[in-house]
């Protein structure tokens, strides 16, 4: 196997007394669509956090193609290739949607150059028509797809997604989930935080599992929806039972 695009060594993140993120190991290859899923306040979006620079870890050691890029500024982790979306999307509600997309491209280039880039990419997500939309009129799965073009826009390695999928309707989930796999067979690696589980697993071929900040589990989600750490910290017996009458659909 080549070198993963990504090494996670004992990552721990303290706020005061809490550990968010306990000492937290795990590697991701180009190529996949690794899922990280837990209970609210299991420490996700806090991981997505500290491997996009937003804070820096505690201790431990996080390496993006071989290089040290925890405690990194984000723009400079960005400028290497990693960038999340934002929970509750933070688009600029008054801007259009090019505008906003835009403002992804700056990180890499002058203005002519970002519209560009930004037409290209709203291009491939199928939202050229909506161009010139005010982000603040857009639907819920609108909305989505921006966040996503936005980060696309800083041309990542690795792209992050935290919860775009919330709010969508399962038809609207399978459209989301048809792009982000469509855009990892152009190159890009994704990790995926969502609570939606039916969307996860159909999603992901790898998931990880925090709880209380710690990483209880990392397997196939066949694997994972078997695993009774997982069921009983965050999936539910019912769950289980579901599964076992009905079996997982991976990829
Ligand atoms: N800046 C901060 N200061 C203090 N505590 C924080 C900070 N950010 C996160 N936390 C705490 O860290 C823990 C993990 O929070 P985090 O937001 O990472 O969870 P999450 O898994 O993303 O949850 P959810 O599924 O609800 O989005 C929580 O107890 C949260 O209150
Ligand atoms: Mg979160």
């Amino acid at each position: 196997m080549t070198a993963p695009l990504l090494e996670v060594r004992g990552v721990t993140r303290r706020f005061g007394g809490l550990i968010a993120v306990n000492d937290v190991t795990f590697d991701v290859h180009a190529g996949e669509i690794v899922g990280l899923i837990g209970p609210n306040g299991a420490g996700k979006t806090t991981l997505f956090n500290l491997l996009t620079g937003v804070y820096p870890p505690s201790s431990g050691d996080i390496r993006l193609e071989g290089e040290a890029s925890g405690g990194l500024k984000p723009h400079k982790i960005a400028r290497r290739g990693m960038t999340k979306t934002f929970q509750n999307v933070a688009l600029f509600m008054e801007s259009s949607v090019l505008d906003n997309v835009v403002t992804g491209g700056l990180l890499n280039n002058a203005l002519p150059e970002a519209r560009d880039k930004a037409r290209q990419i709203l291009d491939r997500v199928g939202l050229s028509a909506i161009a010139d939309v005010r982000a603040g009129d857009l639907s819920f799965p609108e909305r989505a797809r921006v966040e996503v073009a936005r980060a696309l826009c800083t041309e990542p390695k690795l792209l992050l997604l935290d919860e775009v999928m919330a709010a969508l309707t399962p038809a609207e989930m399978e459209e989301v989930i048809d792009l982000v796999r469509s855009l990892r067979d152009d190159g890009t690696t994704f990790i995926v935080v969502e609570h939606h589980m039916k969307a996860v697993m159909k999603l992901c071929e790898r998931l990880l599992v925090l709880n209380f900040g710690e990483l209880i589990a990392d397997g196939t989600p066949t694997e994972i929806s078997r695993n009774d750490r997982v069921i009983e910290a965050y999936l539910g017996a019912n769950f289980a039972k579901k599964q076992a009458s009905q079996p997982v659909e991976t990829a």
